[in-house]
């Protein structure tokens, strides 16, 4: 069998944890220009500027889980693409393993939110910037409900301790150190990424139903037929025509 690089053993990363901070996503991404080579992991019980994708807020009370993990030139950059998937596949197998067993109602949306029950319990949030010699830093927030979910949403949210699962968010964090590093091992800087989709489009929701995704300037529905061999959302417009969608956000028209 062929070995992967190593460059994601789970030796080879670092951890510091913080009780309070703005973002941890800010923080990774400001030790990169700092000059940190990546493979580190930003933890805090609380953020105070915690946010979601679209510019939303990310509402971050001591209870919940909220890590970023900093990655410099985690691939060459025709490989990255799936990288969100292998997120999604880490973080799926870190809550799988806190829920008592037996509960398939634990799925990935595309690309990489995690549902129970259709309802989201976890938010994913990948940011690069540029740093020094070419490289490009990325930092991977995720954010996963244990004791608080927002008010209001403009999706079904849940959280873990609903589901049986009163975990501390040190706990949680443990399984998803883990779990990150031998996922990312197997993806092997983008080498893996078959292994990696076939694995993702089985944890998957909503393969075959009606869905509207909202891209950045406009909404789009049609039929999720699966993903392709990069990651990409492949779309059924019912025209004979797949679009290949590389972002949005997908909500289904079936909820529970
Ligand atoms: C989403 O909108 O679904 C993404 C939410 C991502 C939240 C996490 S919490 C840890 C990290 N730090 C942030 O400021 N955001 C991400």
């Amino acid at each position: 069998m062929a070995r992967n690089s190593g460059r994601f053993s789970l030796e080879a990363f670092r951890h510091v944890a913080f009780n309070d901070i703005g973002s941890t996503n800010s923080e990774c991404l400001a030790r990169a220009r700092a000059g940190d080579s990546g493979l580190l992991w930003v933890t805090a019980a609380r953020q105070t500027a915690g946010r979601g994708r679209r510019g939303r807020a990310w509402t971050s009370e001591p209870g919940n889980l909220y890590a970023s993990l900093l990655l410099v030139d985690p691939a060459p950059i025709a490989l990255t693409a799936s990288l969100p998937l292998v997120v999604a596949i880490a973080v799926h197998e870190a809550i799988r393993a806190v829920l008592p067993p037996g509960d398939d109602a634990l799925q990935v949306k595309w690309p990489n939110d995690i549902l129970i029950n259709r309802r989201k319990t976890c938010g994913i949030l990948l940011e690069g910037e540029p740093v020094a010699d070419g490289k490009r830093a990325l930092a991977i927030g995720i954010g996963i409900n244990i004791r608080h979910m927002p008010d209001s949403a403009p999706y079904g949210v849940t959280r873990l301790v609903d589901h049986g699962a009163a975990v501390s968010p040190d706990e949680l964090f443990a399984h998803l150190f883990k779990s990150m590093a031998v996922t990312l091992e197997s993806w092997d800087e983008g080498r893996g990424t078959v292994e990696i989709v076939s694995r993702w489009r089985k944890l998957a929701c909503g393969i075959g139903e009606r869905i509207t995704v909202n891209l950045p300037d406009r909404s789009i529905e049609g039929i999720f037929a699966g993903i392709d061999d990069n990651g990409l959302l492949l779309l059924d417009r019912g025209d004979g025509q797949v679009m290949p969608i590389a972002a949005g956000d997908v909500f289904f028209a079936r909820t529970e």
